[in-house]
């Protein structure tokens, strides 16, 4: 390979933080004060902060910041009255932190099929909801793939079913016009390096619901300081809980809400670049064999990687990512026999017990996938689909 074809960045880089960013940082570190719930009125500012815009952002009632995503998705699902007696739906296509927070409840897990576009099978969903009568669906909008929220919500309110959306890869993203993380009783995010915004460890909680946000807060571990939190409930609502509810130590630290708060403000350019990132890559990788999955027109995406299914058998597959490989890019598989960094599917839960679901199984044994720095060129963009093109044919 010729070193014009070099790709300018690592496909494991992040971006750098802003001046902004660092500002708010070394206010903390000066301050010596990182945990959320100093007993001043001063303390905890960025945490409350966040919160506070975290929620006008999304147009809802609260907002509660937790340690992580999956933290997020744990306190959510308790908040809204899970317990380990019941059985909650999953979408097949997501990663280990997601049935992780279940398995952390402790309540019955079971799977969902996924379609040809890496979004849940409506059919499938109905009819496991039949079947099962869970409590709830965790929707996982993994990779930033998620259809029609609407007759997904209307679904699951026909059938008395809390809906739960995991919005670790869609910050920004909207179906006709709605944000994700709206549609259900609470949605969930992380802040985790690889995310929109990069807190190194981070999650947060957005709900209108005043029960489920006042017993996150307290869930999370407020030390009776709940009215610190960005936009609590009344004292009353939380009058309904203390006491009743434990304290799991979940917390956001105020670091992180330092360096989270300037990304929110540039959430919208950042995802237009990265929209830009994938449309340029997916216009480039034209092929008989390369298909991407069809984006819904009332879907805004909010992508930091990309996701394509090549249709070879599996050996050929593994030719295909060795040889892009050896010229310096790295492309991720779901069809590998074991889990491999952030690429890991249900078959390798083996606390799992459904492993019945070949429409998954079928898609994942074709699926790559390919992280998208912020920080890449149109240039770069283009050394991919090469890499990628010239490997096919060779
Ligand atoms: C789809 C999905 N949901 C949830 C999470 C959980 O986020 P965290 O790593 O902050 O726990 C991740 C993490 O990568 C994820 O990929």
């Amino acid at each position: 390979m010729s070193g014009k074809d070099e790709l300018s960045t690592p496909l494991t880089a992040v971006a750098e933080l802003s001046d902004k960013a660092l500002e708010n940082a070394n206010s903390v570190l000066k301050s010596g004060q990182l945990f959320r719930y100093g007993e001043n009125t001063s303390d905890g500012q960025f945490v409350a902060k966040l919160e506070t815009e975290f929620a006008k952002y999304h147009n809802t009632k609260y907002s509660v910041g937790v340690n992580s995503g999956g933290s997020a998705m744990y306190v959510a699902l308790i908040s809204a009255g899970v317990t380990k007696d019941d059985v909650v739906l999953l979408n097949s296509f997501t990663l280990a932190p997601v049935p992780g927070a279940l398995e952390n409840i402790g309540c019955k897990i079971k799977l969902v099929e996924i379609n040809e576009n890496l979004i849940v099978d409506v059919i499938d969903l109905e009819s496991k909801i039949k079947l099962h009568k869970p409590k709830a669906f965790l929707l996982s909008h993994m990779r930033g793939h998620f259809g029609d929220l609407e007759e997904i919500q209307k679904l699951c309110k026909e059938h008395g079913v809390l809906l739960i959306e995991d919005c670790a890869h869609t910050l920004g993203g909207e179906w006709n016009g709605k944000k994700t993380g709206t549609f259900g009783i609470a949605g969930c995010f992380s802040l985790q390096t690889y995310k929109q915004i990069n807190a190194g460890e981070g999650g947060i909680i957005i709900t209108d619901d005043e029960d489920v946000a006042a017993k996150a807060i307290l869930y999370s571990g407020s030390y009776g300081l709940h009215h610190q939190n960005g936009n609590a409930p009344s004292k009353e609502v939380f009058a309904k809980y203390e006491g009743m509810i434990p304290n799991y130590s979940l917390r956001l630290n105020e670091l992180a809400a330092a360096v989270s708060l300037p990304q929110l403000d540039s959430l919208e350019s950042i995802n237009n670049k990265w929209n830009n990132i994938y449309s340029t890559i997916q216009n480039h990788l034209q092929h008989e064999n390369i298909r991407f999955p069809d984006i819904n027109p009332k879907v805004k995406q909010a992508p930091t990687s990309i996701q394509f299914f090549l249709d070879y058998p599996s050996e050929r597959i593994v030719e295909i990512l060795k040889n892009c490989e050896r010229n310096g890019l790295k492309i991720k598989w779901f069809g590998a026999p074991k889990a491999i960094g952030f690429t890991s599917t249900y078959k390798h839960w083996t606390y799992l017990d459904n492993k019945d679901l070949s429409q998954t199984d079928q898609l994942l044994a074709k699926l790559c996938d390919i992280r998208l720095p912020s920080t890449l060129t149109s240039k770069d963009c283009k050394t991919i689909s090469s890499i990628l093109l010239q490997a096919i044919d060779d």
